[in-house]
Order: structure tokens, then sequence, then C-alpha cells
């Protein structure tokens, strides 16, 4: 029985990997890229958000709290990127992806990295649980969102 089963899911296994079924998906469909890379901003921003709260003064200071949105930010500054490399995943597919970043990709892609190196920097400074510190850190991180959204955002 239990050999029967284990054939089973590997052939289904198997059929799933395959590329004969190969589901639509954020990587090889343009409609699918631009809503990952979406819920990621989305994600980042939330994370994002909580921290900017008590940044200025709306909530508490709460250091654990603070460190555990750090972390989680700079997790998301990574995950949006490779979503702008789906085929067709352009202006037009309900997104605000303006067309420069594709005729300026080396200077979007730079400003990508910049954004995940001061998440990461950020996340590292609030572990330390200093409120100075973290402040200064997110203000640092924070610049890069309006700097590109300028630039590429509609
Ligand atoms: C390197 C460029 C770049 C940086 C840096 C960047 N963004 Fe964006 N962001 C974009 C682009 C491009 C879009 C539009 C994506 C689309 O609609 O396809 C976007 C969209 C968004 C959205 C809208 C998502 C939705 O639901 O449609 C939010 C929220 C957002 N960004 C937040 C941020 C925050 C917060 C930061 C800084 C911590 C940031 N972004 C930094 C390029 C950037």
């Amino acid at each position: 029985m239990k050999q029967t089963k284990l054939v089973i899911v590997a052939a289904s296994l198997t059929a799933l990997l395959s590329g004969s079924v190969m589901a639509q998906n954020a990587f090889n469909d343009a409609d699918k890229a631009v809503e990952y890379r979406q819920k990621a901003f989305s994600v980042m921003q939330n994370n994002f958000a909580a921290m900017g709260a008590m940044v200025r003064g709306d909530a508490p200071f709460d250091a654990a709290i603070f460190a555990a949105r750090a972390t989680d930010f700079a997790a998301m500054t990574t995950i949006p990127w490779p979503a702008f490399e789906t085929a067709g995943a352009k202006p037009g597919n309900n997104s605000d992806a303006l067309a420069a970043i594709w005729s300026n990709w080396a200077d979007f892609t730079q400003r990508a990295e910049k954004l995940q190196a001061d998440a990461q920097a950020l996340a590292e400074v609030a572990a330390a649980g200093i409120e100075a510190d973290s402040r200064k850190a997110f203000m640092a991180a924070a610049r890069n969102c309006k700097a590109c959204h300028d630039q590429y955002k509609d």
C-alpha cells in the first residue's frame, strides 16, 4: 500500500515539474509578475510603516518589535526585483512601473541593491536596540523609496 502511494506521489511530482503542465507563474507570466512584485512591495511597506510610526512618535518605541519589523523589511527588499525581468511585465499590465526602468536598467538595479544594503544595515542596527541609531538607519533606508519612485513609478 505504502509503496503504491509513494509511486503515485512521485508520478504527480514528475508531472508537476515537467514542462507540459507548467503553470503560469510570476516568472513566466507578465500579469502574475506584476501582481507578485506589487504584493512584495506592499508587505515591505507594511513592515516599513510599522517602524515609521515609531520613528515619528505615533507609536512608542519598542526595540524588540522594531527589530522584528526591520528583519522582515530587509527580507522583503530582496523579493520584488526578479519580477521586473519577466517578459512583458511592463507598463500597461496594471502596473505603475514606468518604461524608464528598462531603458535605465543599470541605474534601476543599482537603486534596488542600495535599498537592500540599507535595509540590511537597518536590521543589524535595530538588533542592537538603540533607538537613536535605529532612527538614523531607518531614515537612510527611507531615502531610497522616494528617490526611486520619482524616477520609475507612476
Ligand atoms: C529601485 C526602485 C524602488 C525602490 C528603491 C523602492 N520602490 Fe516601491 N516601487 C517601485 C516600482 C517600480 C513600483 C511599481 C511596481 C508596479 O506597479 O509594477 C513600486 C511600487 C511600490 C508600492 C505599491 C505596491 C502596489 O500595491 O501596487 C509600494 C507600497 C512601494 N513601492 C513601497 C516602497 C517603499 C516603502 C520603499 C522604500 C522602503 C520602496 N517602495 C522602494 C520601485 C521602487
